[in-house]
This record gives C-alpha cells, sequence and structure tokens, in this order.
C-alpha cells in the first residue's frame, strides 16, 4: 500500500465511522468502538499497514490517523454520554444528571385502612356490608333503639339537630352513633340476618385529643334463632385478636346502651405494656384498654323491626374506628388523624 491509497482508506473509514455515529436512533457506543478502534478495528489494522510505508512519508500520516483516532474518541464519548441517558433529551441541553421532580405514591388514609382491615374481617366472618344515612331520623337514631323522647340516656350522645323543611314532620339529625343502621338492615331483611356497618357518626363535643365532633363507628349486628351472649363473646374475642395478634385477651364488663340487655363493654388486654405493667401511659396503669358496646339485642328493638322476640334473638356491638387507628399506628392523639400531616399519613403503605 502506497501514501496515496494509505489517505484514501482512512478518509473511507473517517466517512464510514461519521455515518454510523450520527445514526438515528443512536448504535451502541461500545459496539462502534469495537468496530473502528479496537485492537482488531479499522483504525487500528490500517495503522498497522503504516508499516509497509516508506518511513519518511509514514510520519505525517501517523500524524493524521492519531488524529482520525482523537476525532472518533471524542464522538464515542459524547454518544456515550447522551446514550447513557437519553440520546434526544442530551441533545436538547437538557440535563438528565439532575435529581428528578419527587412524584410521592399516595396511600390510604389511616382511617380508611383501620376500616378495610375490620370490614376485612367481618366479612370472613360472614356478615354483609350495610348501609345508612349520615342524617338520620330521630326514630332510627333513637327512638327504635329504645331511647324514647325525653330518655335520660339521649343525654350520652348530644347532637346537631337539622332544620330541613321538606323532613315530612320527621325531626332530622346527624346520626350519633351507627346503631341505626341496625333498624334500617332489620326493617329492609327478614331475619336471619348477618350485617356490619363502617362510617361517620356527629356529636355536640369539645374537640380534644380522644374526643371529636365527628368520628367512626363501625357497627354489627347478627340475628338468628338461638344467638347469645356466648356467641357475642367469641366474635368480638376473633375480630379483636385479627386485629391485633393472638396473645390479647378480652373481657367484658357489664354496662348499659337502650337497645341491648344485657350490655357491656368489652376491654382488651393492653398492648402497649406487656413490661410496664403500672406505669404504662396507655392504660393508665390498669393493664386494660375499653374497645366497644355490646350485648344481646334488647327484646323492644326486634319487636319495632318486626321481628319476633319468641323466636330470633341477637347480638349486637359498636365501637369507634378512631380507636382502633390509634392503637394499630400508635397514634396518641386523635387530632392528628385530622390533620394531614404527611408523618402520620404516611405509615400505611
Ligand atoms: N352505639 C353505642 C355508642 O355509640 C355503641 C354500642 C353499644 C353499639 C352497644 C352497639 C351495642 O351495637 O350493642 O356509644
Amino acid at each position: 500500500m502506497n501514501a496515496i491509497e494509505w489517505k484514501g482508506k482512512l478518509s473511507a473509514i473517517r466517512d464510514s465511522f461519521s455515518v454510523s455515529i450520527t445514526k438515528e436512533p443512536a448504535e451502541n457506543p461500545e459496539a462502534l468502538e469495537l468496530h473502528f478502534l479496537g485492537r482488531k478495528g479499522e483504525l487500528a489494522l490500517l495503522l498497522r499497514d503504516l508499516k509497509d510505508i516508506p518511513l519518511e512519508e509514514r510520519k505525517p500520516l501517523g500524524a493524521l490517523g492519531n488524529t482520525a483516532k482523537q476525532e472518533m474518541e471524542a464522538k464515542l464519548a459524547e454518544l456515550k454520554g447522551a446514550t447513557g441517558a437519553a440520546g434526544p433529551a442530551v441533545k436538547a441541553g437538557i440535563d438528565l444528571t439532575l435529581p428528578g421532580w419527587p412524584f410521592p405514591k399516595g396511600s390510604l388514609h389511616p382511617l380508611t385502612h383501620t376500616m378495610n382491615r375490620l370490614a376485612e374481617g367481618f366479612l370472613k366472618l360472614g356478615f354483609t356490608m350495610a348501609d345508612g344515612p349520615l342524617i338520620e331520623d330521630d326514630y332510627h337514631n333513637f327512638e327504635a333503639l329504645n331511647f324514647p323522647p325525653f330518655h335520660p340516656a339521649r343525654d350520652m350522645q348530644d347532637t346537631f339537630y337539622v332544620d330541613a323543611k321538606d323532613s315530612g314532620g320527621k325531626s332530622l339529625l346527624l346520626r350519633t352513633q351507627t346503631s341505626g343502621v341496625q333498624i334500617r338492615s332489620m326493617e329492609k331483611q327478614d331475619p336471619p340476618l348477618r350485617v356490619f356497618h363502617t362510617g361517620r357518626v356527629f356529636r355536640s363535643e369539645a374537640v380534644d385529643a380522644s374526643h371529636s365532633f365527628a368520628f367512626h363507628q363501625i357497627e354489627g349486628l347478627y340475628v338468628d334463632k338461638g344467638v347469645s351472649m356466648a356467641d357475642l363473646k367469641w366474635t368480638v374475642d376473633t375480630f379483636i385478636k385479627d386485629l391485633f395478634g393472638s396473645a390479647v385477651k378480652t373481657r367484658f364488663n357489664p354496662s348499659y346502651f337502650p337497645f341491648v340487655e344485657p350490655g357491656a363493654e368489652v376491654d382488651m388486654s393492653c398492648i402497649f405494656c406487656k413490661s410496664a405493667a403500672g406505669r404504662c401511659p396507655v392504660c393508665k396503669g390498669t393493664g386494660w384498654l375499653e374497645m366497644l358496646g355490646a350485648g344481646v339485642v334488647h327484646p323492644n328493638v326486634l319487636k319495632a323491626c318486626k321481628y319476633d322476640p319468641e323466636k330470633w334473638s341477637g347480638f349486637a356491638f359498636g365501637a369507634g374506628i378512631e380507636r382502633f387507628a390509634m392503637l394499630l399506628y400508635g397514634i396518641s392523639d386523635m387530632r392528628m388523624l385530622y390533620e394531614n400531616d404527611l408523618r402520620i399519613l404516611k405509615q400505611v403503605q
């Protein structure tokens, strides 16, 4: 090969390199590098051919070859940088090495998540989901639940009355408890019946760490032949263990709610004070946490719904969902659940 032929070959390699490097979509830079600059690449082989050319002509040709090599290396480095991210973006002057905009994933609110967990548990136990209105009438919220007008137990649940012109003469109020859903379910369906409901309730309460004018409850009702306190105890114990683990214990204390007889308040053994009994701030050292109200459905309630109390019996229970959520997520102040603080909201993923 003489010097002219060598120069011709060099320029052919450069042309073919320029075509390859500007292709769209871009070629793999490593493959191009191997093809042109590798040990057996086109340029390397051509440079090796220099040895056949007379010494005096070899020097300028060598310089030309090296310049070509440097240019190719620079272009390849550029291509590597660009394809390492996204070719067109780099060409458009966008710096892909900058950190991206945060795009946080949304998650369920701890209360929604708690309601879903409770719902899952009751669906597994064969309960179906029931519903009822937030603006309720006095009959469903109180009277059919065995709270006659002026019954003192109404005072425990002071509420917001609604002044509506089209109420059809009914006294309307923001429901104080989900127990009205028991009545609505029994009105709709003949026994046997097994339902639960989760939803918002309202009371005329001053807001503090454990009270709010709006909060959430879960309500359950099971009516069949021969349903007893024993069925209630098993059901409550099962769902509490499902949520808080099989090591927790439950206990029933006698209590009064007009729509159940006997009525009970159910406690769960404190999940925080295993080793610090006597000093635990959550259960105040008692070792027990009050979790729900429950009991055997009062015959007057069954009668109001045209269920024959001689034939059917049932149990009912109701609990505050905030309480469950606070214990499940270790939240000490109920208000935190409504403030949309991301540190609280992010606890559920
Ligand atoms: N509705 C009651 C309350 O808000 C809670 C309750 C107690 C519900 C006993 C029940 C029950 O179904 O049987 O205080």
